[in-house]
């Protein structure tokens, strides 16, 4: 009879928050500080640009966000939350449509607007090429609304905005705050960062910086084993131990171990796993790693980058930061020899940032591999190619 009852609880995908969250406390105690002081119906200090490498669980923590809304305020004053992606966001009028619950907005707008002729459309077209889709309607709307319930709007993949919409949040943002609690969270890849800066750098030195970085090995090591135990499956610290290891700590890999052990030990109906079963995952998860690896690695290669990456992977071999100037020195030394007359070197390192090879947390000036082993994967495909060219040589 299989002991081990129910669907599989780990979430290897994008943003559906995992069986356990691990080793967030501290950004989960940073976000619960601000809520406290909005639902006191007193604004945030500051905005939140929260960013990190892909599969680090950013989405994840927006979602325990609107969770914890949810569970912790239930007041007549209760927090709002709205979230959305850019693409949502194609002009002000679908802004308006995701910070205003009022559902009438429009009609309020028309009335204060309508003039013989008025056309909220060639109203909205003009107001974005303007940069400031505000409109004091509106704004007192959502100013009024705030008041009663403030809100928290999240922007996920908020690295993919248009400098359009962005001036248009960042406007409204600064308006709305000043006057109610209101609290933009953006969450994105690390070219976040340099995005904002280009777009108002001002914002980005008046916001809070949130940096998603991976776990550290006890976090990695309940978020394996917790849900694991729930469910009547076990594991030994030891055994453990090379799973946390391989894992290098990266949310993504996590999950994707779980789930594989915890298919292993219902299929087999065991309630304690050994290294036997640990060695019979390993090679599932190579797998699908290195199709993972693939598609990132040929990424670099179309954008003519990866001797650079290569260069800079043989230096992650022995130590685990770097300066931003020695980064930029590797990539000078590795570019094909017309690069450099089409793009600066500074934009090269931004496009190795963008593609995640590199990053820098925002409470550090060194920069860290973004998503971790890839660069031994880069490094030992080249080495593999290296042999296959001459296979004779050592
Ligand atoms: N703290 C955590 N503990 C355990 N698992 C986590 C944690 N955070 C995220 N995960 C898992 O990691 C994976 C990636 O999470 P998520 O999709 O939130 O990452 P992301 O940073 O938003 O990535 P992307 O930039 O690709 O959108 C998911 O499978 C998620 O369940
Ligand atoms: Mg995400």
């Amino acid at each position: 009879m299989t002991q081990i009852e129910g669907l599989n609880p780990f979430t290897p995908g994008t943003g559906q928050l995992p069986p356990y969250l691990a080793g967030r406390e501290n950004e989960q105690g940073r976000f619960r500080q601000i809520l406290a002081k909005m639902s006191a119906g007193r604004s945030p200090a500051a905005n939140m640009v929260m960013y990190g490498p892909r599969g680090m669980g950013k989405t994840v923590l927006l979602n325990w966000l609107i969770d914890e809304v949810e569970k912790t305020d239930t007041k007549d004053n209760s927090i709002r939350t709205s979230s959305a992606t850019p693409n949502q966001l194609k002009n002000p009028a679908e802004i308006w449509g995701f910070l205003l619950s009022d559902e009438g907005w429009m009609e309020k707008l028309l009335s204060g607007e309508t003039t013989a002729g008025f056309d909220a459309k060639v109203f909205f077209a003009k107001k974005w090429k303007e940069k400031s889709p505000t409109n004091k309607i509106l704004l007192n709307t959502l100013i009024s609304e705030c008041k009663k319930n403030p809100l928290v709007f999240l922007l996920d993949e908020a690295h993919t905005m248009e400098p359009e919409q962005c001036h248009a949040l960042l406007n409204i943002s600064q308006q709305v705050q000043n006057e109610a609690p209101f609290l933009l969270v953006l969450a994105g890849t690390p070219g976040l960062a340099h995005f904002l800066t280009t777009v108002g750098a001002s914002f980005v030195e008046r916001s809070t910086k949130m940096g998603i970085a991976r776990l550290d090995a006890q976090a990695t090591a309940d978020a394996i084993v917790k849900p694991l135990n729930e469910h009547g499956i076990n594991i030994d610290d030891s055994t453990l131990a090379p799973v946390v290891e391989d894992s290098q700590h990266y949310p993504y890999f996590i999950q994707l171990w779980g789930e594989a052990l915890w298919d292993l030990a219902k299929e087999k109906d065991l309630q304690k796993l050994t290294s036997q079963e640990i060695a019979e995952v390993e090679t599932k998860i190579e797998n699908r790693r290195s199709n993972f690896y693939e598609q990132r690695r040929a990424t670099l290669d179309d954008l003519e980058l990866l001797p650079a990456a290569v260069a800079i992977a043989a230096l992650f071999q022995d130590t685990e930061t770097t300066t931003r100037d020695y980064l930029k020195e590797i990539i000078a030394d590795n570019l094909p020899a017309d690069s450099l007359a089409t793009q600066s070197v500074n934009e090269h390192l931004r496009t190795l940032i963008r593609h995640e090879f590199i990053w820098n947390p925002p409470d550090s000036i060194l920069f860290e591999a973004g998503i971790p082993s890839l660069m031994k994967y880069v490094l030992d495909r080249q080495r593999e190619h290296v042999q296959e060219r001459s296979p004779t040589a050592e």
